[in-house]
C-alpha cells in the first residue's frame, strides 16, 4: 500500500488502532449500512462464510485484528487464521489483542500476498476493498490463495439511487481516496475469477459479496 491517499494515509495512522473497534468501525459502518448494527453485519458474514471448524482462514486488511478475533471464536481446535494488514501500526495491535496459538499477523500488501495458491478454505476482504489503488489487483489475489470449494467473503462499497448521485458520490469519495463500486462490479469481477455462487446483500452504501471456488 503506497499511502499516498487521504484514506490510507489515516490508515496508517498510529492512533486509529486505539479508537478503530470501539468507536470508528461501529460509528462509520453503521452510517454506511444505513443503521445495521456491528452485531447484525457480524451474523450476515457469518452467514455468508459458513466456516467449518477446522478452517484455513485468511483476513485480508484485518486491520486491529476485530474480525480475525471474532471469526477465531468460531474455529475448533484444529482451525487457523492469519491476518494480513499493510499497515504496521494495526498489525502491532492485532498482535497485541491476542496469544492464541490458532492465529498470526502478517504485514504485507493484499495486492502480492505471501501465500500459496489455494492456502485457504475461506478468504475475507471486509471494509477495506475500496481504500486500494488496484482493487483488481487485490480480487485475483483472494481467489489465487482460496482452496477449491473454499469461500471468498468481501465487504466493501456500492452505488445506491438513481444514476446521477453516482457521479457525486464519486466525486465526494474519490479525492480521499475511496472508491464506490457499481451495482453489479464486484460480484461480476468474482465470476470473471472463476467463483460460483456468487451472492451478495446491500445494506445502505456496503454490499457483502461473496463466492466459492469451484471444486
Ligand atoms: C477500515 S480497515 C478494515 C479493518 C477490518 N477488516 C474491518 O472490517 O474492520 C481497512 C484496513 O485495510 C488496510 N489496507 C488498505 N490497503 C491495503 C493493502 N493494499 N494491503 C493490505 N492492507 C490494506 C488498512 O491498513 C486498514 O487496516
Amino acid at each position: 500500500m503506497a499511502g499516498r491517499t487521504l484514506a490510507q494515509r489515516a490508515m496508517r495512522n498510529p492512533v486509529l488502532p486505539l479508537i478503530y473497534e470501539r468507536v470508528w468501525r461501529p460509528v462509520g459502518f453503521t452510517l454506511a449500512s444505513a443503521g445495521r448494527s456491528t452485531t447484525a453485519e457480524q451474523e450476515r458474514i457469518d452467514a455468508f462464510l459458513a466456516l467449518a471448524p477446522g478452517a484455513r482462514v485468511l483476513d485480508v486488511a484485518c486491520g486491529p485484528g476485530n474480525t480475525t478475533r471474532r471469526l477465531l471464536r468460531t474455529l475448533g481446535p484444529d482451525g487457523r487464521i492469519t491476518g494480513l494488514d499493510a499497515a504496521p501500526a494495526m498489525i502491532a495491535r492485532a498482535r497485541a489483542d491476542t496469544d492464541d496459538p490458532r492465529v498470526d499477523y502478517i504485514q504485507g500488501d493484499a495486492t502480492a500476498m505471501p501465500f500459496a495458491d489455494g492456502a485457504f478454505n475461506a478468504v475475507t476482504c471486509l471494509g477495506a476493498l475500496y481504500l486500494v489503488e488496484d482493487a483488481e489487483a487485490v480480487l485475483d489475489e483472494l481467489v489465487r490463495v482460496v482452496a477449491p470449494g473454499g469461500r471468498v467473503v468481501v465487504l466493501t462499497s456500492v452505488h445506491r439511487g438513481p444514476a446521477p448521485l453516482h457521479g457525486l458520490a464519486d466525486a465526494l469519495m474519490r479525492p480521499a481516496g475511496m472508491r464506490v463500486f457499481g451495482a453489479d462490479e464486484v460480484t461480476a469481477a468474482l465470476r470473471d475469477r472463476g467463483l460460483v455462487h456468487v451472492r451478495r446483500e446491500l445494506a445502505g452504501f456496503l454490499q457483502l459479496a461473496a463466492g466459492s471456488r469451484p471444486m
